[in-house]
């Protein structure tokens, strides 16, 4: 047997040492680090769930193709964010601030597993059976294989599943969960990290689909989903705020599918509902005709969608201008207004500039910066834009415009929502001349953007 080893982790982001310190070496974070003690394991005990056996390589022409087995969850918005549905032999994180509908949707998945696939192992260490019988009956629920174990005690859970031989297990929240082999406190980064690996290992062995929920905290009292991104195949985020109708899950990593892809929900009295057109619901309250809006396409994943820049450039009643945004980088934008100062004129030195994204979401891509600029311009000048005009694009220092990624599929999604104009990149023209009932305008440069849109 092995001596039981003390070590210091960061409750922030998992960083190990050997001595204390006050400040951890990996995130900055002051002090973070906890002592922790590893009960040493007997060799080749095994858990419960996970037996050992004799290994060997396998040839690669010899394994069999993967993707034709994935299962639908029976929400489509779930689906998409995964990949196109849920692959077998999955562990899946999901994370998000307290009270943004983790549980809701996991319950939903969970119901329609189900119904579906046979028999889906609900473990709660927060909630009780009531309490989530509650949640159910609000949701309408049909359940007719749902198992729910409240239960925290890793080595327990691991038995009731050899013995309910689960079709796929979610774990409402991996935080509570503790294994009596680590001497740590639940929640600490050792035991939740354990906790995740041998989740992942009975994901494996059984090739069943493992969620996990986990909370995101701020404060780092309890290990955040953070220390467990490299553990799983699969993070999903819910984003936005909770004065939001509408719920945004992101999936930031994925080993199955694409990173980035959003799903996108309506939180309802009963549950939370998949929007099958999130381009419209994010126009939905666009103010037409009104200085400093214009709508521009980006893309999530591989989904295009359509959303509103709104900018507002007013004097400023300090003796610099503050520059404030939401949804977009302020760096980005500070950089596109430097870029306007000087190519164009505009001074904008004595005035507030306000830039964001309606609807909460959040742009991380350069083919916004025409949105962005154009907006700047519209307020700066008080001269609205036609509400029926989109534009996208990247834009340079020299404040030449570039050609951007999926500009076909981009320009389409503008068709579809009825835009009879789009300003973007001249180089990105070829193939766009036939799409019906659309004016597509090419630029090369702002200039030429701006005089097109004013
Ligand atoms: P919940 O899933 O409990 O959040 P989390 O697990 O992420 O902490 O969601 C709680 C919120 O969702 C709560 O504010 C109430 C709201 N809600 C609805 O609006 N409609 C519903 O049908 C349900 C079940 C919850
Ligand atoms: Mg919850």
């Amino acid at each position: 047997m092995k001596k039981a080893e003390t070590i210091f982790a960061c409750q922030n982001c998992g960083h190990q040492s050997r001595k204390w310190l006050g400040k951890c070496p990996e995130c900055g974070e002051w002090n973070s680090l906890v002592e922790e003690r590893e009960r040493a394991l007997k060799k080749g005990s095994g858990r419960t769930g996970f037996k050992l056996r004799e290994v060997a390589a396998i040839a690669y022409a010899e394994i069999e193709s993967q993707d034709e087995t994935r299962v639908s969850s029976g929400v489509t918005e779930f689906d998409r964010v995964l990949g196109g549905g849920i692959v077998p032999g999955t562990l899946v994180l999901i994370g998000g601030d307290p009270g943004i509908g983790k549980s809701t949707l996991m319950l939903q998945v969970a119901d329609r597993l189900s119904v579906n696939s046979g028999a889906v192992l609900y473990i709660s260490g927060e909630e009780s059976e009531r309490q989530i019988k509650l949640r159910g009956e609000r949701l309408r629920i049909e359940a007719k294989n749902l198992f729910l174990l409240p239960e925290t005690n890793l080595e327990n859970i691991f038995q009731e599943v050899e013995r309910l031989n689960p079709t796929a297990i979610i774990v409402d929240s991996i935080q509570t969960v503790f294994s009596a082999m680590i001497e740590s406190a639940p929640g600490s980064v050792s035991q939740v990290r354990e906790a995740a690996h041998q989740f992942l290992l009975l994901a494996k062995n059984r090739t069943i689909p493992i969620f996990l929920i986990g909370h995101i905290t701020k404060d780092g009292s309890i290990a955040g989903p953070k220390s467990l991104e490299h553990i799983v195949d699969t993070v999903l985020y819910f984003e936005g705020e909770r004065h939001h109708n509408h719920r945004i899950v992101r999936a930031v990593k994925n080993r199955f599918g694409a990173a980035n892809e959003i799903g996108v929900f309506e939180m309802t009295g009963a549950g939370l509902v998949p929007v099958a057109n999130p381009s419209q619901m994010f126009l939905q309250e666009r103010p037409h005709n009104v200085a400093g809006s214009v709508v521009t396409a980006c893309m999530e994943g591989t989904r295009p969608l359509l959303v509103e820049i709104q900018a507002l450039v007013s004097e400023t009643k300090y003796g610099t201008g503050r520059r404030m945004t939401q949804g977009v980088d302020q760096s980005r934008v500070a950089l596109l207004m430097a870029m306007l100062e000087k190519r164009l004129g505009l001074q904008m030195l004595g005035d507030d500039v306000f830039v964001n994204i309606a609807g909460g979401l959040e742009v991380d891509e350069p083919a916004v910066d025409l949105g962005v600029v154009a907006a700047i311009t519209s307020s700066f000048k008080n001269l609205p834009i036609d509400p029926h005009t989109t534009v996208f694009g990247e834009v340079g220092l020299t404040g030449e415009v570039r050609g951007t990624t999926q500009a076909v599929v981009r320009a389409r999604e503008a068709q579809a929502l009825g835009f009879k104009k789009i300003v973007m990149p001249g180089s990105n023209k070829a193939g766009l001349e036939r799409l019906l009932g659309v004016t597509i305008v090419g630029v090369k440069s702002v200039e030429e953007a701006l005089a097109e849109l004013f």
